[in-house]
């Protein structure tokens, strides 16, 4: 009896040791080399085990499939060519399909591991996505804003930039007088500009924006940025926030304006806060007023922050001067009216006791964050 050749050693043989002549005999030839293929794949799990399969089975220089085209198909005498050929077609399509399920039953198996790997714990706590928050400047603004909203003000905005008229003339301050320097006033030395233009040294001048505009009755806030000449320091910065208040209309007294600011702080600092109104200046109204408030620290005992007064000097205020109804076209003996303006910054430090206003444009998130609301 002949020892069986393995079917893989016979692919190195020509067509014509393999004895065999018939279709069916070429078929079985084959069948088995597919058995063996198959047995292979069987046993392999890896990608890298599925590339030498397929190297070894299908590869172009040495793989069984071009041995066997080369050593079958080519020398085969031409009555079992068409034999050979078509069972050699049909056996490289199995092959081809062998590979690919193969493949795909791998990455299947890896993807399940990978799933499997990244077992989702419902208990860890959730990652928060950090998000901005608005500034504290911007949320003190918004506060004040507010208190002012439900007594029925508005709240309109203006230009940064302005002209002398409204920032000092309209309001009552004539070219070279003295007044004028109670601000330190920023110029912009604009080319070919007919009117000097400036930083707006206070929202003021949006009481004549307003009032040129709109007929009394008034009642609006305004908040914005505003510009000094200061040098910086922990109370002083060339720019800055403030929230001006005016109301016109008839028969407004100064009554009026004590009781609205009254409420305004309380609301703002706290039901405690006592108010006292001292004579001031300002050239836009008259009589004129700063107010102060109780200090809310210390309750008027006498602290660091209210400088052992017990008082903190907070909004500067007064009735609207005549002469600045002119400016307008409003008439003087007809209407009355109050205005008012505050530091938002100063307000924000004193409320939430910060004592540089540095801080505020420094942008150190480790000291934003403490406000983030
Ligand atoms: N504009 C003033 C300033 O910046 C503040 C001020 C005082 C505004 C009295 C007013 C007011 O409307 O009536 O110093």
């Amino acid at each position: 009896m002949t020892k069986e050749i393995d079917i893989l050693e016979k692919t190195k043989l020509p067509f014509s040791e393999l004895g065999v002549s018939s279709g069916s005999e070429i078929e079985e030839l084959f069948r088995k080399l597919l058995q063996k293929a198959e047995g292979e794949a069987k046993s392999i799990s890896t990608e890298e085990q599925l590339e030498e399969l397929r190297i070894r089975w299908l590869g172009r220089k040495r793989g069984v499939l071009t041995l066997v085209t080369e050593n079958w198909l080519v020398p085969a005498p031409p009555p079992s060519k068409p034999w050979v050929g078509t069972y050699l077609n049909w056996f490289k399509e199995q092959l081809a399909n062998l590979v690919g399920y193969r493949e795909h039953a791998i990455r299947t198996l890896a993807e399940q591991e990978v799933r499997e790997a990244h077992v989702v714990d419902l208990t860890l706590p959730g990652n928060i996505p950090s998000h901005g928050a608005r500034h504290l400047i911007t949320q003190t603004m918004e506060e004040i804003c507010d208190i002012f909203l439900r007594l029925g003000f508005s709240v309109v905005e203006g230009p940064e930039i302005e002209t002398a008229y409204y920032n000092f003339e309209a309001l009552n301050m004539p070219a070279h007088h003295p007044a004028r320097d109670m601000w330190d006033t920023l110029y912009l030395n604009l080319p070919g500009g007919a009117e000097p233009l400036l930083l707006r040294t206070h929202t003021s001048p949006m009481q004549i924006r307003v009032m040129e505009k709109q007929k009394p009755p008034v009642r609006v806030v305004v908040p914005g940025k505003v510009y000094r000449h200061d040098n910086p320091d922990a109370s002083h910065s060339f720019m800055f926030h403030q929230i001006e208040g005016l109301a016109v209309d008839r028969d407004i007294t100064f009554g009026d304006l004590k009781g609205v600011l009254d409420h305004f702080l309380r609301e703002f600092f706290g039901p405690q806060t006592r108010t006292r109104f001292v004579p001031s200046y300002f050239p836009f109204t008259e009589p004129s007023a700063d107010v102060h408030g109780s200090c809310h620290v210390c309750g008027s005992a006498g602290c660091r922050v209210c400088k052992f007064t017990g008082w903190i000097e907070l909004v500067g205020c007064g009735m609207v001067d005549p002469n600045v109804y002119g400016f307008v076209g409003y008439d003087a003996q007809e209407l009355s009216g109050f205005a008012f303006g505050m530091g938002v910054d100063r307000f924000a430090m004193l409320k939430y006791g910060i004592d540089d206003i540095q801080l505020f444009f420094q942008n150190d998130v480790r000291f934003l964050m403490q406000f983030r609301r």
